[in-house]
């Protein structure tokens, strides 16, 4: 974990040096536990696991109600009288009509409001956002999708901010962009999983440019394998600490300077968010994440700031290379090339959606997945299967001496 998010919790935790409030309860039951008038400030006292005699005095001390187990026990006269009769109504009648009424309201609701979105598509599609004169900053552009859009933002006309570790290729991708039509790039060399390097590459943004128009959160990566084939677990760190925290980072830095410029923030998730395949466990949780934090975050901001959130299918870049689909075993699903799926992306971003599904068929899937879950689990399942099979025979044919699990990390 980054350094700064453990400075950030013990920030919230000794505000003032002093400490917060939900600090404040904890230390106090320590104190209680401890018999101690002065609260004492030592992580250990806290974290320690206290007796039930300990519990007990907490108990008694703060009054507390036993809980719900124990309400169990008292039986129908307890269940009329302490007030549960009525939520577990409402929940009886939730359970019957909720459903009921929903389906009726659906089959209003849905039609008009694809007209709306039609008539909002054509209108959109008009008053297309003009890109000329406007700076884009793209994490993750030395190769595929990042590469790609930055090439399709330069077509526009914008202005470029490059962000990727290998600084070779991004001087080449700047290169070219500025070939295309970008008036103007630069490159900054940045790991997006750490704070201090998402802070700098606004900075040099802002100074450069004197402003942010649109954030693309793109960098992202993978390992893949069988979760229980894993043999060193914490590697998958990097994949939550650069395809959530990347985004997360990038944007706390870039939200002031998008408020004033009113601008846009375009997150590339993925549809392993809501299409869970096997092999890629964490890189979908990592991506669910993604998703949820954006879908908060648009609610916070309103109209202040847009967001488009892509959710692409297999796209052919060096992530989705043939020895990771072959782990995977995801060699089944048609790639998409990484052009036009930047240009997809690009003309969302300038239309103003709040979604895209890359390509166009996989929003069908989504309906495959809520409607026939059952379904579609057996045929993730048989694939996981076959993929087992797979590794069987390749370890078979490697392998003489005794069995040994396979390694499927890639990095
Ligand atoms: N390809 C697909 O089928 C597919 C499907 C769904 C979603 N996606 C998403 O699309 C995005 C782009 O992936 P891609 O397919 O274009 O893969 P890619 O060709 O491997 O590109 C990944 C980019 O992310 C950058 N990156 C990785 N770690 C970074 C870090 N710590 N700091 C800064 N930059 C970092 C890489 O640059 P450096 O190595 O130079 O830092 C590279 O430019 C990812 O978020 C991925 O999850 C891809």
């Amino acid at each position: 974990m980054d350094t700064n998010h453990i400075e950030k919790h013990e920030e919230d935790t000794h505000l003032d040096g002093g400490v917060s409030e939900r600090g404040t309860r904890d230390l106090q039951v320590a104190a209680v536990v401890n018999n101690e008038s002065e609260v004492d400030s030592r992580y250990e006292k806290r974290s320690r696991v206290i007796t039930s005699e300990e519990l007990l005095m907490v108990i008694k001390h703060y009054g507390l109600k036993k809980d719900d187990d124990d309400d169990r026990d008292l039986g129908v006269e307890s269940f009329f009288g302490c007030g549960r009769l009525w939520p577990w109504l409402l929940h009886k009648f939730l359970n019957i009509f909720f459903p009921i009424v929903s389906i009726i309201l659906f089959t209003f609701i849905f039609p008009i409001l694809l007209l709306f979105r039609l008539c909002r598509f054509c209108v959109r599609s008009v008053f297309r956002e003009k890109l000329a004169g406007k700076v884009v900053l793209i994490t993750g552009a030395s190769s595929g999708i990042g590469e790609h859009l930055a090439y399709e933002y330069a077509k526009h006309g914008a202005s470029l901010v490059l962000v990727a570790r290998r600084e070779e290729l991004l001087t080449t991708v700047a290169r070219k962009a500025m070939e295309i039509g970008s008036p103007d790039a630069i490159v900054v060399k940045a790991d997006v999983s750490k704070l201090q390097d998402c802070k700098r590459f606004v900075d040099e943004a802002i100074k450069h440019f004197g402003k942010v128009d649109c954030l693309v959160n793109n960098a992202g990566t993978g390992i893949v394998g069988l979760f229980e084939d894993q043999l060193c677990i914490t590697d998958h760190a990097s994949v939550m600490d650069i395809n959530f925290w990347g985004s997360v980072n990038a944007t706390h830095f870039a939200l002031p300077h998008l408020k004033k410029s009113k601008g846009r923030i375009v997150v590339i998730g993925s549809c392993g968010g809501w299409f869970a395949t096997s092999g890629v466990s964490v890189y979908n949780a990592s991506k669910v994440a993604q998703q949820s934090f954006f879908e908060t975050l648009r609610i916070e901001l309103g109209s202040d700031i847009g967001i488009t959130m892509v959710t692409l299918g297999m796209v052919d870049t060096p992530l989705a290379n043939d020895d990771f689909l072959t782990e995977a075993n995801l060699k089944w699903l048609p790639k998409e090339s990484v052009e036009g799926c930047a240009k997809a992306i690009v003309n969302s971003a300038i239309r103003g959606d709040e979604y895209l599904t890359e390509p166009g068929w996989m929003h069908t899937v989504f309906l495959w997945v809520i409607l026939l879950s059952d379904l579609m689990y057996l045929i993730r399942r048989f694939i996981v299967v076959t993929s087992l099979k797979t590794s069987l025979q390749k370890w078979k044919s490697l392998n003489t001496g005794s069995f040994q699990p396979l390694d499927l990390k890639h990095n």
